[in-house]
């Protein structure tokens, strides 16, 4: 866990099925700059705590179009803000790789999205940013914009499997809840 966060107190994760998961986030504005500042921080320190790679603010109980994103490249820090981000360009050649999500937690899926996407956004500074997205870094990004619209990636997959992982991990986190009492 990179030091800059050490010293922060982490947030509760919700997990599937809290409703705000399944919610479209409203747009962060000028009203919101401050909330959001304060959260930044703390979102980050709760993604490397966690650990994963990437945090929106709806799975922190925040209905807020705002994510954290972090890959570790050569296992360092490369912390990524993204407020009100919006996929300008998708390519048609599609990847498929494994997903996982800290609302549900040990699960995994294979999930395809388009390859590579460019994707405006505000980043922590006020500054407005334009990446172009390849590889995990695409997908990261796809899977957290998705959240802001209440879009789990489990929702990529078939009834079938969705309802595979969703009773899987009803029955994991009540076999959990058990074991705590
Ligand atoms: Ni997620």
């Amino acid at each position: 866990m990179p030091d800059m966060t050490a010293t922060v107190e982490s947030l509760p994760i919700l997990l599937v099925p809290e409703p705000i998961l399944k919610a479209r986030s409203r747009s962060v504005g000028a009203a919101d700059v401050e909330r959001v500042r304060g959260l930044v921080p703390r979102m980050f320190a709760t993604m490397y705590r966690a650990p994963g790679i990437g945090l929106a603010a709806p799975q922190v109980g925040v209905g807020l179009r705002f994510a954290v994103v972090d890959l570790m490249p050569d296992d360092k820090p490369a912390p990524i803000v993204l407020i009100n981000p919006e996929v300008i360009a998708r390519s048609d050649e599609q990847a498929t790789r494994e997903e996982g999500c800290l609302s549900l937690p040990g699960q995994y899926a294979d999930v395809t999205r388009p390859a590579r996407v460019t994707v405006r956004y505000t980043d922590a500074e006020g500054a407005r940013r334009q990446i172009d997205a390849e590889g995990l870094l695409a997908a990261c990004i796809q899977h957290e914009i998705d959240h802001l619209d209440g879009i789990l990636f489990v929702d990529h997959l078939s009834a079938l499997k969705r309802n595979m992982i969703l009773r899987r991990l009803a029955k994991e986190l009540r076999q959990k809840r058990a074991e705590a009492m």
